[in-house]
């Protein structure tokens, strides 16, 4: 073999491959951890439980990003325009995500340089400990709000316009133009566009991105967007501000999203829908994922998944479809839940080979 079969050029990140796409210039310094062009996995088991003939379903695994998540193609972009406009400080509320993608990110941007101080407000007590201990290991410093995500978001909302801090939740512009990367990624991998794209819902700025990279992609035959709510937390389903947003998957715990009116617009314009699926729906998709995918994501991310299944059981899936699924976040990111839900327990036993052998039924 000689050195071009072996070694390939290498990925640099998002901006770097799709900067013709991305508000940026020569003069924005980019602030990679080269995230992007995560794996599109087939998923043989989803695909016959759904029981559609024709259907085809993928995985676009964001869980595999840098910090294991989707918010890192955002977070680039974010960071890159702060470094170039002279920022030093950057602030979000988040769930977790992006609270450990906004520290990561901070760092990098340390790293090349910048001064940047990285600021999080996370709802205490309703964080993943992967994501919050994230935060903490990237050094931002971490405030644990007594309220939920949409009280911290008011709060940093307030902060920003009295302090030259960046808000880097999804209410940057610069967020959704990183994060739109996604979609252009399942077109090329697919070699197509898919026919649906289902995806969770929270503070609906993931769904805004995917619908206006597929928007800018795409001339004709763009995908049917689905997103998902979970039941407790669901304003965008009900159509109303829901006060104590409730639900097992925290990262979408959320009563009021800011981008409320875009993921209207791309359920609408696509000729898709927003629905809402139960925790059990969720832990039932999460179980599946993991058992019988060999894939891991967090509760949120399983609500694709379970939105997928629901939509196939009402039919509301065409027959002969591709189906993208995206799971938002990694696995390992919320090990309480993993634990928690999983079907199988851990034995104990003593080091000896006949307990073993008689443990594990050979
Ligand atoms: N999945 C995961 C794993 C998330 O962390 C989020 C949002 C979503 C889905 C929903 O995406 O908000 O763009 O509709 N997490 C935010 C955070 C709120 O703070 O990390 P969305």
């Amino acid at each position: 073999m000689n050195q071009s079969t072996l070694f390939t050029p290498s990925w640099k990140g998002i901006i770097d491959c799709y900067k013709k796409y991305l508000p940026v210039s020569d003069k924005t310094p980019i602030i990679s951890l080269n995230e992007g062009n995560t794996p599109l996995i087939f998923a043989p088991h989803i695909t016959k439980l759904c029981n559609i003939p024709g259907l085809t379903v993928y995985l676009k695994v964001e869980g595999a990003n840098p910090t294991g998540s989707f918010k890192d193609r955002g977070m680039t972009m974010a960071l890159s325009k702060a470094c170039e406009e002279g920022s030093k400080a950057i602030i979000c509320a988040s769930t977790g995500n992006t609270s450990a993608s906004a520290a990561a990110f901070a760092a990098r941007a340390r790293a090349n340089g910048f001064q940047m101080d990285c600021f999080v407000l996370v709802p205490k007590g309703y964080v993943a400990l992967g994501k919050l201990s994230q935060a903490m290991i990237y050094g931002a410093k971490v405030v644990q709000v007594i309220g939920n995500f949409d009280e911290a978001l008011k709060l940093v909302k307030e902060i920003v316009d009295k302090y030259p801090i960046t808000l880097v939740n999804s209410l940057n512009p610069f967020r959704i133009e990183g994060q739109k990367t996604s979609a252009f990624e399942v077109c090329e991998q697919l070699g197509r566009a898919p026919d649906v794209l289902a995806i969770p819902v929270g503070n609906a700025g993931n769904i805004t991105a995917y619908w206006k990279g597929f928007c800018e992609y795409l001339k004709n035959d763009k995908p049917k967007m689905i997103g998902f709510e979970a039941s407790g937390s669901a304003p965008i389903f009900y159509d109303k501000i829901i006060e104590k947003p409730e639900t097992i998957a925290t990262a979408i715990r959320i009563g009021n999203p800011a981008s409320w009116k875009q993921a209207l617009s791309a359920a609408s314009e696509s000729g898709g829908f927003i629905d809402i699926v139960t925790d059990d729906e969720i832990i039932e998709a999460y179980k599946i994922l993991h058992r019988d995918e060999g894939i891991a994501c967090e509760p949120a991310s399983a609500a694709s998944v379970a939105g997928l299944l629901k939509s196939a059981k009402l039919k509301k899936i065409t027959p002969e479809s591709t189906v993208v699924c995206v799971l938002t976040g990694n696995g390992l990111k919320d090990p309480d839940s993993a634990i928690k839900y999983s079907a199988s327990e851990a034995h104990e036993v003593k080091a000896d080979v006949n307990e073993i052998v008689k443990l594990i039924g050979f």
